[in-house]
């Protein structure tokens, strides 16, 4: 069959390698149905999801078991972080093995990452062990020792704004600091996960130029979005690590720009609007962002390097959000592993459509997005997996299509994938 694109651009499927799906034990705030529709009306067909669900994934058979759950039910391929807390570094031993393809770590906990490793000795052991194996740590770098030392000093915070002021961006920076000291001891490789000062931008950029095995990672949102924003859309926007200030963002973009950052993930992380809503101290932080990204981030791209051809524009977002990913994460060799693209994986997209995001075309269960009324340059007409459409807009702008022609869902993982029972 032929395809005709209307002179639009071919992209291959774009990989989230960092996603909040919420399966098991949080599908009051998001299941894979919803989250992997919203996925593939954002133009990714492969997501990483990561691991503080309940109960918390710490194993390949618990990720082989999570994979059975979700069969049947997504419209995008996917693969698990693995956690790792308190004294068992033992998921390290299981990367690889099945569904599993990377270990997240926590060096700093909030409501929906309980699981956290603190001891300095511990995380020695997990640098360490992590070296040995040869395998690469994903790193939620946050201080809440900073955090606490902060609050003693400023006392309780009262509203919203100064509530943000208590995710400071010092707990950041002394995070990245020390996972940078630990890297130069044991020679482990880390990625960072959603870097957000400019002082961790070049810390990690002047890390990887002295040759330690560094990379690192933004998201949508910390470059679409500024404290001032924050005030304004009040909880919505709160996630950690914060939202920061304009010179903060404006380092990130230029990171992006210099080749800098290995990879966006949206950090897709949806809570209930009445979560959201709670009083300041308790609204928990995460915000949607799987479908919102790839447009985002491109209307940004449009603003920031106005020079740059559409063409280089768009190469620049698939080295982020496709071939560094799957470099990464082992999605393109390894055997029986996914291979992006390479099975007809790919998106139809208007790099100069411009449109609003509206409240009903939320894919997410959790049915808000701080990117409600945002003007995007560049929209996803259609999304393919393995050849097949599984997401259309017509010509009015409409939703056409989710799911397979015959109106059942695709089987996510490949038979081959799957080892015999
Ligand atoms: C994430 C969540 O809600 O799961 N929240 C967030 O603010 N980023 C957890 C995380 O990635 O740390
Ligand atoms: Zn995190
Ligand atoms: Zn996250």
């Amino acid at each position: 069959r032929t395809l005709d694109g209307g002179g639009r651009h071919l992209l291959p499927g774009l990989i989230d390698s960092h996603v909040h799906f919420r399966t098991p034990g949080l599908t009051h705030k998001e299941d894979w149905a919803h989250a992997s529709r919203a996925a593939v009306a954002g133009g990714i067909t492969t997501v990483v999801d990561m691991p503080n669900t309940v109960p918390p994934l710490r194993t390949g058979e618990e990720a082989h078991r999570k994979a059975e759950l979700v069969d049947g039910t997504s419209l995008v391929d996917y693969r698990f972080h693995l956690g790792v807390a308190g004294e068992d570094p033992s998921p390290l031993r299981e990367v690889g093995a099945r569904e599993a393809t990377s270990v997240k770590v926590f060096l700093a906990g909030h409501h929906t990452a309980p699981h956290v490793v603190r001891d300095p000795v511990q995380l020695e052991k997990v640098f360490r062990t992590a070296a040995e194996a040869g395998l690469r740590l994903l790193l939620h770098a946050e201080d809440d020792g900073v955090f606490s030392l902060l609050d003693e000093w400023r006392g309780a915070p009262s509203g919203y704004a100064e509530y943000e002021r208590h995710r400071p961006r010092s707990g950041a920076i002394v995070a990245v600091a020390r996972v940078l000291e630990l890297v130069r001891r044991h020679g482990t490789s880390v990625h960072v996960l959603h870097a957000s000062t400019a002082e961790e931008a070049d810390l990690l950029t002047a890390g990887a130029h002295a040759g330690l095995p560094v990379t690192f990672e933004v998201t949508p949102h910390h470059l679409s979005f500024t404290a001032e924003d924050t005030s304004r859309v009040g909880a919505r926007t709160r996630l950690s690590p914060a939202i920061r200030y304009r010179p903060d963002q404006d380092r990130l973009w230029q990171a992006v720009l210099a080749h800098e950052v290995a990879t966006l993930g949206s950090d897709h992380a949806p809570h209930t609007r009445a979560e959201k809503l709670r009083a300041p101290a308790d609204a928990p932080p995460g915000l949607p962002g799987v479908q919102e990204m790839f447009p985002a981030v491109h209307t940004g791209l449009r603003r920031r390097a106005p020079m740059d051809s559409p063409d280089a524009q768009l190469s620049c977002l698939v080295r982020l959000l496709a071939e560094h990913p799957a470099e990464l994460f082992g999605l393109d060799e390894r055997k029986g592993r996914l291979r992006p693209g390479l099975d007809a994986d790919f998106v139809l997209f208007d790099a100069d459509e411009r449109w609003m995001l509206e409240p009903d075309a939320i894919r997410s269960k959790c049915g808000w997005s701080a990117y409600e009324g945002w003007t995007m340059t560049g929209r996803v007409r259609q999304t393919f997996r393995r050849g097949v459409s599984v997401y259309r807009l017509d010509e009015l702008g409409h939703d056409v299509e989710f799911g397979t022609p015959d109106g059942r869902w695709l089987d996510a993982r490949r038979p081959a994938d799957v080892e015999p029972r």
